[in-house]
């Protein structure tokens, strides 16, 4: 028989053979690849081939030759591994797929995004600032008198020798920026982390997050915050939410007060939550100070304002009943993964 057509019969023969047994894959290797097997005599006939058929022959033969190794090595390896596919290569292509890990929004993030949405619907948009803030923007603007108690009140992180640049204290700051840059009708959200030179705990953190609010334009005043606060507690915590406002001092609102809530965890009953009172606070707000809108250009005679400051982790720990700030920042998973999904 020619010879191309031989080693076309036998490419047939390597492909369909059903090897089932260490015995017959020892037989296969004697047929074909061993010294004394068919492949060897091909490559002797190949020698007398005429020289117009080298080449497809030749071709022919190479892929016969590799095609039986491949066989052979690859049914020795199924062998091996118990006839399972070969784990030697880190693939077990019997194993159940691995699941992708989807991360989840973290309860501050979600807390914030939720903050906004619920503002977003009367008007409000949002406003950045860098966290890095002279004493202008942070103090000064604000009405903080230079060497004023008020300000150690804040706790103030200083990052250089200069007494003039600090990590922000509040997001307060941010009101005197967009107040510097913007006309009123004004009404912005500025979400952002803040810092403090205090002692961690449960309830207080060297850094956290506040949400600020403000609200300038003609005649605005302290009904409207308070009607704003009202509308705020009932989207966030629930239609039952009971709402307080106590007086305070803040030195860049006049009249100050601090925002209560009634507490979401004992119903106003007493817990160690809310120490007992059944309140819990959330934040504080007021009148922007005539002496603010001033600094910051804005003609207190045409325009009030209404401002309010609230921590997002306070809101986060009251909403998703958490008794400690610290779980916030520890980054453990357990933890993170419980708020899959709860914006
Ligand atoms: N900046 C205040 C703080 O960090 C919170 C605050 C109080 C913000 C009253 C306000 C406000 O805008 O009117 O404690």
């Amino acid at each position: 028989m020619e010879l191309l057509l031989k080693i076309t019969s036998l490419l047939k023969e390597i492909k369909e053979a059903k090897i089932s047994s260490q015995e017959e894959l020892e037989k296969f290797r004697l047929k074909f690849i061993s010294r004394k097997g068919v492949i060897p005599d091909l490559f002797e006939d190949f020698k007398k081939v005429d020289g117009d058929k080298k080449k497809d022959t030749g071709k022919a033969l190479n892929e016969l030759k590799v095609l039986a190794e491949k066989k052979f090595h690859e049914t020795a390896d199924q062998f091996k591994n118990n006839g399972q596919p070969n784990v030697s290569k880190g693939e077990d292509l019997s194993l159940p797929p691995v699941q992708n890990t989807l991360g989840s929004i973290h309860p501050v993030s979600s807390t914030k995004f939720r903050i906004i949405e619920i503002f977003e619907r009367i008007g409000f948009n949002v406003s950045d600032g860098p966290e890095i803030e002279d004493d202008w923007h942070n103090f000064t603007a604000l009405n903080f008198p230079e060497n004023h108690p008020a300000r150690e009140m804040q706790d103030t992180f200083f990052i250089t020798r200069n007494p003039d640049i600090a990590l922000r204290t509040h997001t307060s700051s941010v009101q005197v920026r967009v107040m510097e840059s913007q006309k009123p009708p004004i009404r912005t959200l500025s979400p952002g982390r803040v810092y403090r030179n205090e002692a961690i705990s449960a309830r207080a953190h060297v850094f956290f997050h506040q949400m600020e609010g403000l609200y300038v334009d003609h005649n605005v005043s302290f009904s409207d915050l308070k009607n704003t606060l009202y509308y705020f507690a009932r989207e966030m915590f629930g239609k039952d939410t009971s709402v307080r406002f106590k007086p305070s001092f803040f030195p860049f609102t006049e009249p100050s007060a601090e925002i209560d809530i009634s507490c979401l965890l004992c119903h106003g009953e007493g817990c160690s939550i809310c120490k007992h009172t059944g309140w819990v606070e959330i934040g504080g707000a007021g009148m922007v100070d005539p002496n603010v809108l001033q600094n910051c250009n804005i003609d207190p005679g045409e325009y009030t304002g209404f401002a309010f400051g609230m921590g997002i982790e306070r809101i986060a720990l009251l909403k998703y009943q958490i008794n400690d700030i610290r779980l916030f920042t520890e980054n453990d998973v357990r933890f993170l993964r419980q708020f899959t999904g709860a914006y």
